[in-house]
């Protein structure tokens, strides 16, 4: 019985691990190739380059997530981010997510 506790313990232990198995490099090069043109001036993701691009730095990976989704599958319309999300695998987005999400931002909690 203990045992059993001790293994289901452990099942649950390792589960987060399973959801954060993004791959950041993989994200940062995917980003740079593909989205810095307008989400980010000099590198800087704080700074897009016109105040139409939102910054995507420091976001949270979630909402990053489900946003790029969206545009892909369009529940989110805009012409210009259905075209750069379309060709994007689940993959992709996971580790652009987690990327982004781990930049530090110049967003924040409004309380
Ligand atoms: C040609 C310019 C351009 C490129 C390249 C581009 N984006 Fe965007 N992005 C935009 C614009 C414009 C919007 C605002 C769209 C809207 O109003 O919904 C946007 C919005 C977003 C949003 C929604 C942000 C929010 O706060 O809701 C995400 C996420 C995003 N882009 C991620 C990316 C990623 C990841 C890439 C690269 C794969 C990328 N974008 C490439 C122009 C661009």
């Amino acid at each position: 019985m203990k045992q059993r506790f001790a293994a289901t313990l452990l099942c649950f232990a390792t589960l987060p691990a399973i959801a954060l198995s993004a791959d950041l490099e993989a994200g940062k090069a995917k980003a740079q190739a593909q989205c810095a043109a307008c989400h980010a001036s000099n590198g800087n993701w704080n700074q897009p380059l016109d105040p139409s691009y939102p910054v995507l730095a420091g976001q949270n990976a979630d909402y990053l997530r489900i946003a790029l989704k969206a545009y892909r599958e369009g529940g989110r319309t805009n012409a210009i981010m259905a075209g750069q999300a379309a060709s994007l695998t689940n993959d992709e987005i996971a580790n652009l997510a987690a990327y982004l999400a781990s930049l530090e931002g110049s967003l924040h909690l409004k309380k």
